[in-house]
């Protein structure tokens, strides 16, 4: 009978015996009681490689897709007139069946393992032929763990929105995008939103190292706890448990649907934050801060994983300009922009950078929004 059952709500979750005891309880509230063990403290994913001889840091370049190679070009241009001590190792990512699974080729994985970091143009998913996402499987391969997707606003790109200055960091590697799915009976399918403790801690983690290095004292962890009480719960328990090893940096927390509210009425109370969120709100939020500025083609990316990292611009691969000289570098070269800070090269960061934005203001180049897809270009 249910009205002798230990427990009440929430139903269906499982039981596990408490340590040490005869008693059985509900795992999640055992999970919640227990404190950070897992991950070292310290640990947070920092730039491992090594100069060469020559000076250089050797970087895995993924060109891409259709537009992939001429932006690509652009950005190695740049460098190379700016002495940026880089040194460029192509690597091909075409995808193959292995054993009925998507693989990246070994010669790539051995790039991107050795160099630790990668600049990455778009790459076309194929459609019907078995393959998944080979973004999806990058970022599995070497476990990205953390999205990190800033939007400041460009001068020269008047958009309704003035000195928008967003950081989002978004767990990369669970939540609604686990691929757990399933059909229960015909007409019914279900969906697993799979959120770790682990896996929360480890982009928490992150993203207080992050706002400490980019010199914001507030990190806002976004969510719908309300409803999701378990998952949502797991990843706003585990961020405050995180902060207490962050004193230096204010922690709060929010409703995702007011985030979004706020963010459209007024973007500049989040310019002193970093926003950290799972997987699905980071998708579709870091989307919405592109649009404050302008679109997704003025907007850069870093996946940061334990060891590796991937940088990349977030468009696709544009095959209807493919070739015709018509694509814009400035979302791949910002992306790099980030990857020259995350190992540490910040003066040519900031030399190019200024660059861009002086040739963005001046007006004589255009950047121009394609109607149908409002993407900038
Ligand atoms: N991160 C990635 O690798 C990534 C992201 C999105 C889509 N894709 C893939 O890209 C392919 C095409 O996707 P899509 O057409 O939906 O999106 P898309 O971003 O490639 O193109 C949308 C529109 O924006 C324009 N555009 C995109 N980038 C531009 C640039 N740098 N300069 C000028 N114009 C630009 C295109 O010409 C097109 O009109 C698909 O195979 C998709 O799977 C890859």
């Amino acid at each position: 009978m249910l009205a002798g059952r230990a427990f009440a709500a929430p139903a269906r979750q499982c039981l596990r015996r408490v340590n040490g005891t005869s008693r059985w309880a509900p795992a999640l509230a055992q999970a919640q009681s227990r404190s950070i063990v897992t991950a070292e403290k310290d640990k947070v994913a920092r730039f491992k490689g090594t100069k060469g001889n020559d000076g250089k840091f050797t970087v895995t370049l993924i060109e891409g897709d259709g537009i992939g190679p001429e932006i690509a070009q652009s950005v190695k241009d740049i460098y190379s007139a700016a002495n940026v001590p880089i040194k460029w190792e192509p690597v091909d990512v075409t995808p193959r069946l292995k054993d009925g699974k998507t693989v990246i080729p070994d010669e790539a994985i051995e790039s991107v393992t050795n160099n630790y970091v990668a600049l990455k143009g778009p790459l076309a998913t194929p459609v019907g032929k078995g393959h998944v996402s080979l973004n999806l499987t990058l970022r599995r391969t070497f476990n990205l763990f953390a999205n990190v997707r800033p939007c400041r606003s460009i001068a020269g790109y008047k958009t309704p929105y003035d000195n928008v200055d967003t950081v989002l960091i978004r767990e990369n590697t669970e939540g609604e995008y686990s691929g757990i799915e399933h059909v229960v009976v015909d007409g019914v399918v279900q969906s697993i939103k799979l959120i770790t403790r682990s896996a929360s801690e480890r982009v928490l983690r992150y993203a207080f190292q992050y706002a400490r290095d980019i010199g914001r004292n507030k990190v806002r962890a976004v969510h719908k706890a309300t409803i999701m009480k378990m998952s949502d719960g797991l990843f706003l328990s585990t961020a405050r448990d995180v902060s207490k090893d962050f004193p230096d940096i204010e922690f709060d927390a929010e409703l995702l649907d007011n985030t979004c509210l706020k963010m459209v009425t007024d973007p500049l109370p989040y310019n002193d934050k970093v926003l950290v969120m799972p997987n699905l709100y980071g998708d579709i939020l870091s989307d919405m801060c592109a649009g404050l500025i302008g679109g997704l083609g003025l907007t850069p990316s870093g996946n940061i994983g334990d060891e590796c990292s991937i940088f990349e611009a977030v468009h696709g691969s544009a095959p209807d300009i493919a070739g015709k000289q018509l694509a814009n570098p400035t979302a791949l070269l910002l992306s790099s922009m980030m990857m020259l800070r995350h190992m540490g090269l910040n003066d040519h960061a900031n030399n190019i950078e200024s660059a861009i934005f002086k040739v963005l203001a001046e007006g004589k180049v255009g950047i121009l929004t394609d109607p149908d897809t409002n993407m900038t270009c």
